[in-house]
């Protein structure tokens, strides 16, 4: 049995900050945002959770699905932005929804998050341990970005995507291919508290996110194609059997590296990343939930979906529409 997707969910906060509206609260420019990155705005949560995001994202996904939510079997939540240390956010949504049949836990691989869960749900369904799976990526990365740093705040958004999956005997996910290397743990890190416990000296303090820039961006360009070829042969088709390729949205230099680095034209790539910038976890299941709405997404495509992140960590998975 494969995991087939077969209904999805997005869910973004109400309040834009575009690029201008940052050159106002520090020294960067709309021309700076948009030529490097191909961000144009965010999505900031005023009012919004991680919670509230994955609910609703989740929500419409099972609404899409015609599945009830007593029939979700397992409910796993993408994200290293929950709102609280414990419970998990899928335990949050588990009762938002009333899913009261579903397993619940979180999956922190930052923005490979989604990949990851999918990599879980594929192994869960093809065992036969269960059936109907929910998954859920949602980030308020703006609670976690040093808004001193430049070079990093303003690349990030907060969002939900979502996906149901379920067994089927064909399509859904045929091929994956993911890794990880703590080894490089320190390119891409948010500490978290210091210990303070009574015989430390330490105060405990918050860590807010820290990235090499350039490093991420040398690892993406160079482990994405790698993971999509070998994903692609082990699915046993080419790249030009596949009808679009869904990267995580982090750069739009980094997408069209790797559309070039695979000899794919620029217009297989869709991108989401100028109106929700980087989503973290949120950012595949986001785009993948759009293109589904839009009816860009048809019976028998085959997609692709691909992302990297902190970790290290990487992923790509082949699958059937
Ligand atoms: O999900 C994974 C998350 N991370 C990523 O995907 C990040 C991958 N990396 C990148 O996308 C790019 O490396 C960045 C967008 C982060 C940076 O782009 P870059 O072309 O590598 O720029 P840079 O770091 O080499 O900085 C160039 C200049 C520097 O000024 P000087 O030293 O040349 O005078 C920076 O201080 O740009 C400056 N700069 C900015 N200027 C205006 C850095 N951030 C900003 C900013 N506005 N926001």
């Amino acid at each position: 049995m494969n995991a087939k997707i077969i209904g999805t969910g997005w869910e973004l906060p109400a309040y834009e900050a575009d690029n201008d509206y940052l050159s106002t609260i520090m020294e960067t420019s709309d021309e700076w945002i948009t030529e490097r990155t191909g961000i144009r705005k965010r999505h900031l949560a005023k009012e919004e959770t991680t919670t509230s995001l994955a609910a609703g994202a989740a929500g419409k996904a099972l609404k899409a699905s015609g599945l009830k939510a007593e029939q979700i079997d397992l409910l796993i939540v993408a994200t290293i932005t929950s709102d609280t240390e414990t419970p998990s956010t899928a335990c949050r949504v588990q009762a938002e929804l009333g899913a009261v049949n579903a397993v619940a836990f979180d999956i922190n691989a930052a923005c490979s998050g989604f990949l990851y869960a999918i990599h879980t749900a594929d192994a869960f369904i093809k065992s036969g341990i269960y059936k109907n799976v929910l998954l859920v990526g949602a980030e308020t990365l703006s609670k976690l970005v040093d808004w001193t740093d430049r070079s990093t705040c303003v690349l990030f958004g907060d969002g939900a995507g979502a996906a149901v999956l379920t067994a089927a005997e064909q399509g859904g996910v045929t091929a994956q291919a993911i890794g990880s290397d703590g080894s490089r743990w320190e390119v891409l890190s948010c500490m978290g508290r210091s210990n303070h416990n009574p015989i430390c000296q330490e105060q405990a303090e918050a860590g807010f996110l820290q990235m090499n820039g350039q490093e991420v961006f040398k690892f993406a360009i160079k482990t994405v194609p790698q993971c999509i070829e070998e994903a692609l042969k082990q699915a046993g088709i080419s790249p030009e059997e596949v009808t679009c390729f869904l990267l995580h949205q982090a750069n739009k230099r980094i997408i069209q590296s790797v559309a070039k680095r695979l000899k794919q034209p620029e217009d297989k790539f869709p991108m989401n990343i100028d109106q929700c910038a980087n989503t973290s976890a949120a950012s595949l299941p986001i785009l993948l939930a759009q293109m589904d709405e839009q009816g860009r997404l048809h019976p028998g495509d085959r997609l692709v979906l691909s992302g990297f992140g902190a970790g290290l960590t990487w992923g790509a998975c082949v699958l059937e529409w």
